[in-house]
């Protein structure tokens, strides 16, 4: 049955935004990473380079936004620190300057697994009736899905 913020248990509210917590972070560790590269990047490739990366880190800072403040509408606490987010997150920082195949690679693995683990918390979502909150990380995950293969699309 379809539930709503009023009706949720706190235990699945618990466990959803312990999901959405997850994204937002990997979400935001993605963030830096794309701006990281779209200062960084060289090579002929530089201008569409340094605009696809752009495109994912501003698509992805409303993206954060966006599933935090879901948390918030659960009336759950969303974890707004960077120590944080760096901590769980399962996408890496990446030191130093990487070349520009290397950036599209990883920023490729960085798509994947956020759209993983995206996928996961709209599964979570749906299974305790959630459909609200499982409506916005299909849409995420769609967009993060996109972005792999336009990344994918650079190394073939
Ligand atoms: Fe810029």
């Amino acid at each position: 049955m379809t539930q709503t913020a009023q009706t949720l248990s706190t235990d699945a509210t618990t466990q959803i935004a312990e999901a959405l917590n997850q994204c937002v972070a990997e979400t935001a560790v993605t963030t830096m990473l794309a701006q990281n590269f779209h200062w960084n990047v060289t090579g002929m490739a530089f201008g569409p380079l340094h605009a696809l990366f752009q495109t994912i880190y501003e698509d992805h800072f409303t993206a954060q936004d966006d599933l935090a403040e879901r948390i918030r509408a659960l009336d759950a606490h969303a974890e707004g620190t960077l120590a944080g987010m760096i901590k769980r997150s399962k996408v890496a920082e990446v030191d130093g300057v990487p070349a520009d195949q290397e950036m599209i690679r990883l920023m490729k693995e960085a798509q994947e697994t956020l759209a993983e683990t995206i996928a996961g918390a709209g599964e979570l979502a749906a299974n305790h009736g959630d459909t609200l909150t499982e409506d916005l990380c299909i849409a995420r995950g769609q967009a993060h899905e996109k972005f792999a293969w336009m990344l994918r699309a650079h190394l073939a």
